[in-house]
C-alpha cells in the first residue's frame, strides 16, 4: 500500500497519542492497585489494631462471644475505638467520630474468628493472606480479628474512586488522541502544501517546463529554502537551455556565412560570371581559412567544456612568450598604424604554464586589440609581479566597449558590434579561449575601460618561485 506524506504524518503523531494515552491508563491503574490501595491496606491494619482492645473488652465485659452472636449489630459499635471511660455498656457507646480508616470502610472487611478459628461475626469470606490479631485475655487466645486486605478496586468507594480515575483517564486519552488528529491534519494540510507544490513542479520541470516556478514563502525556514533552491535550480535550467539553443543558432549562423560565400564564389567560377584567376583563389582561400579557425575553435572550447583539453605545462619565462607574440604581430602593428609601448621589469618573469597555449591565449588578445583600434592608436604592454602573482595588462586606445558589455566580452558568440566585426570575420569565440587557457592556468582574466580610451584586459597568473 502506498501511502503519502500527510498520512503517515497523520498515523505517526495519532499513534503516539494513542500509546502515551493508553500508557497513561496503565499507569494510572497500576498506581491505583499498588501505591493507593496499598495506602488503603494500610490504614486499615492501623484501623485493625486500634480496634483489638475494644474487641478485647467487648469479651471481657461478656465473658464470651455470645452476645454478637445473639446481637451481630452490635459488631460495628464494638469495633469503634474504646472511649475514655471503658465501662460504658456497648449499647450505650456513642458514635465515634469517623476516622479515615473508617470512611474508606476498612471495619467492613473485618472479621472475628473464636479461638478455633470459626467465624462469628464480620466479613463473610476471610482470604488466606489476611492480617490477623490475635485477641488475648489473661494470657489466653479467644479468638481472632482477622483483616482482608483489598486486592482489587471492586467496591464501594474504592470501586468509586477507580471508575472516576477510569473516566478521567478515559476523556484525557480521548482528547489526547483528538487533538493529534486535529494537530496532524493541520501539519498534513498546511505544512505539506508548499511541499506539494514543490513536488509537482519538479514533475513538470522534469517533463522540460523550464518556466515552472513555485511561491516562495516569506518565512525563511527549510520549506522556505527548499522553495527557493526550486526556483533558483528551474533558472538556471531555463537559462542553460536558452543558451544551448542560442549556441547552436550562432554556431550554424557563423558556419552557413562563410559556406554561403563559398558556395556563390564556386557557383560564380562555374558559369563563367568570375574567371579563375589568383585573386579568385586568394578570396576561396580566404573563406575556407575563416570557416577553418572557427572549426578550430569551436573544437577547442568543446575539448575545453569535458575537460579533455590538454595542457603541457613547464617552467617559462613570459618575456620570451611576450616578445615571440609582439615580434610575430610587429608587421600588423604597422601596417595598422598602430605604436606600441612596453613596460616590462628588467630580468625573466618566471611562470608555470604550457607556451603553446599561452601564445595562443597573446595572440588572440594582440588579433584583438589590432582588429579593435583605431588606426594611429596606441597599444601598451605592461608586466609585472605583484605577491605571488604575475599581472599581464594589455591596454589599447579607442573604440572602447560599453560599461553593460564589459562582462559579456568572455561569453561565447560576443560581439561588441555584430555588423562592424562581421566585416573583420570574428565570430566572438576568442575571448572564451582566452578564459578557458587563463583559468586552466588557475589564473584569472578581467575586462576594464582602459585610460587609453579603449579596452584594458589584465590576465593574473600564479609566479613562480
Ligand atoms: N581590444 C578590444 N577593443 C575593443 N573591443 C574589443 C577588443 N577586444 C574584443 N573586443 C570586443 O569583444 C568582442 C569579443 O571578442 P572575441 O575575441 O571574443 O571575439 P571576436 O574577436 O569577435 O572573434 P574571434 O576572436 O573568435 O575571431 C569583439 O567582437 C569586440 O567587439
Ligand atoms: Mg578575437
Amino acid at each position: 500500500m502506498k501511502l503519502n506524506l500527510a498520512t503517515r504524518i497523520f498515523a505517526a503523531v495519532l499513534s503516539t497519542a494513542v500509546v502515551v494515552a493508553v500508557a497513561m491508563g496503565v499507569g494510572a491503574h497500576v498506581n491505583l492497585n499498588r501505591d493507593f490501595l496499598g495506602y488503603l491496606n494500610e490504614q486499615a491494619v492501623n484501623r485493625l489494631d486500634l480496634a483489638v482492645p475494644s474487641v478485647t473488652a467487648g469479651y471481657r465485659q461478656h465473658g464470651s462471644w455470645d452476645f454478637l452472636r445473639e446481637r451481630p449489630e452490635l459488631w460495628y459499635r464494638l469495633l469503634r475505638p474504646l472511649p475514655d471511660d471503658q465501662r460504658v455498656p456497648l449499647a450505650e457507646r456513642p458514635p465515634a467520630t469517623p476516622t479515615s480508616a473508617e470512611l474508606t470502610g476498612a471495619s467492613r472487611r473485618f472479621t472475628l474468628l473464636d479461638a478455633d478459628r470459626r467465624r462469628i461475626v464480620g466479613f463473610a469470606s476471610p482470604a488466606s493472606d489476611a492480617v490477623e490479631r490475635g485477641i488475648v485475655i489473661d494470657g489466653l487466645t479467644v479468638g481472632w480479628l482477622v483483616l482482608t486486605p483489598i486486592e482489587s478496586a471492586s467496591s464501594g468507594a474504592e470501586k468509586r474512586f477507580a471508575d472516576a480515575q477510569a473516566r478521567t483517564g478515559w476523556l484525557v486519552g480521548g482528547a489526547a488522541v483528538l487533538l493529534a488528529a486535529a494537530v496532524a491534519l493541520w501539519a498534513s494540510r498546511r505544512l505539506l502544501r508548499p511541499v506539494r507544490h514543490v513536488a509537482e513542479a519538479t514533475h513538470r520541470l522534469a517533463a522540460g517546463h523550464y518556466d515552472t516556478r513555485v511561491p516562495e514563502r516569506a518565512v525563511d525556514d527549510e520549506i522556505g529554502r527548499l522553495a527557493h533552491d526550486f526556483n533558483q535550480l528551474a533558472w538556471t535550467l531555463q537559462r542553460n537551455e536558452e543558451m544551448r539553443r542560442e549556441f547552436m543558432a550562432d554556431v550554424s549562423h557563423e558556419l552557413r556565412t562563410p559556406l554561403g560565400v563559398l558556395h556563390g564564389e564556386i557557383e560564380a567560377l562555374e558559369d563563367g560570371v568570375r574567371k579563375l584567376d589568383e585573386q579568385a583563389l586568394r578570396s576561396l582561400k580566404s573563406e575556407v581559412g575563416t570557416l577553418h579557425k572557427l572549426v578550430d575553435d569551436l573544437y577547442e572550447l568543446s575539448l575545453a567544456d569535458v575537460g579533455a583539453l590538454s595542457y603541457r605545462k613547464a617552467e617559462l619565462d613570459l618575456r620570451d612568450i611576450i616578445d615571440d607574440t609582439v615580434g610575430a604581430f610587429g608587421e600588423r602593428l604597422r601596417s595598422s598604424g598602430l605604436a606600441l609601448q612596453m613596460e616590462l621589469p628588467p630580468g625573466p618573469l618566471p611562470a608555470f604554464g604550457d607556451a603553446r597555449r599561452l601564445r595562443q591565449l597573446f595572440a588572440n588578445l594582440f588579433e584583438n586589440s589590432c582588429r579593435y583600434t583605431e588606426a594611429g592608436g596606441a597599444l601598451r604592454l605592461q608586466a609585472r609581479r605583484e605577491g605571488r602573482q604575475m599581472l599581464i595588462d594589455l591596454h589599447d586606445s579607442a573604440p572602447g566597449v560599453r560599461d553593460e558589455q564589459l562582462p559579456r566580452l568572455f561569453e561565447r558568440f560576443f560581439r561588441a558590434e555584430p555588423s562592424r566585426s562581421r566585416r573583420g570575420g570574428g565570430a566572438g569565440l576568442g575571448l572564451s579561449i582566452c578564459e578557458r587557457i587563463v583559468q586552466a592556468h588557475e589564473g584569472r582574466i578581467e575586462a576594464r575601460h582602459s585610460p587609453l580610451g579603449g579596452l584594458w584586459l589584465r590576465v593574473e597568473l600564479p609566479a613562480l618561485g
